[in-house]
């Protein structure tokens, strides 16, 4: 067995189907294209986890924007961040008096983003608004939440679309739970 199949096996149940996210992430779409009708935006993709979905949610977009990538890593294990977040890849714009909408795959402790959005609004954005697809709200250190979220979700590791574990899974086209017997012992 190999590729997909072989990923497929390491997954216990299909949270997220593909069905499910795309038309969700049209919803989302429509609505941010609403709120921003005549503005000036900058979607922010935060690379890696965020990238099938910025650019599902780019296309579904009906109103002028521009695309830029920030690469984030943060050091903690596989599964859980430290909040210490390490920026390896920065914007090549200047967000200064734009609107800026930040993708990110999923909110977890709120650390990462909690991180982000106070390094970004140091940049004086004319606003800065989080759209996620997924939120965790049980995992929340901090106090933040998205603006935008997709899919609210339990508190189990997810994979998929974009989410990884050690970097793979990123490309199955649905969120699945990751099996426990795959990360225990890591
Ligand atoms: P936070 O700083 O705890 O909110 O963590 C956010 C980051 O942790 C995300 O961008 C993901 O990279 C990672 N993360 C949190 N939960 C999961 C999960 O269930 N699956 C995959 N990655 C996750
Ligand atoms: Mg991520």
């Amino acid at each position: 067995m190999w590729g997909k199949e072989f990923m497929a096996q390491n997954i216990s149940e299909v949270l997220l189907t593909e069905e499910r996210i795309q038309k969700r992430v049209k919803e989302l779409a429509d609505q941010i294209s609403r709120d921003y009708q005549g503005k000036e935006v900058v979607l922010l993709c935060i690379l890696k986890g965020a990238c099938i979905f910025f650019a599902d949610l780019a296309r579904a977009m009906t109103i002028h924007m521009q695309m830029d990538f920030m690469g984030i890593s943060s050091y903690g294990d596989a599964q859980k961040t430290s909040g210490i977040v390490r920026i390896s890849k920065d914007m090549d714009t200047s967000i200064t008096g734009r609107h800026v909408i930040i993708a990110e795959d999923i909110m977890d402790s709120g650390l990462t983003l909690t991180y982000l959005t106070q390094l970004l609004s140091s940049r004086n954005p004319a606003s800065l608004r989080i759209c996620c697809l997924l939120d965790k709200p049980e995992r929340r250190e901090c106090e933040i939440t998205p603006d935008y979220c997709g899919f609210i979700i339990p508190n189990k590791f997810v994979v998929g679309y974009g989410l990884d574990y050690c970097g793979e899974y990123r490309n199955l086209p649905y969120v699945g739970v990751l099996k426990p017997e795959v990360y225990s012992g890591s």
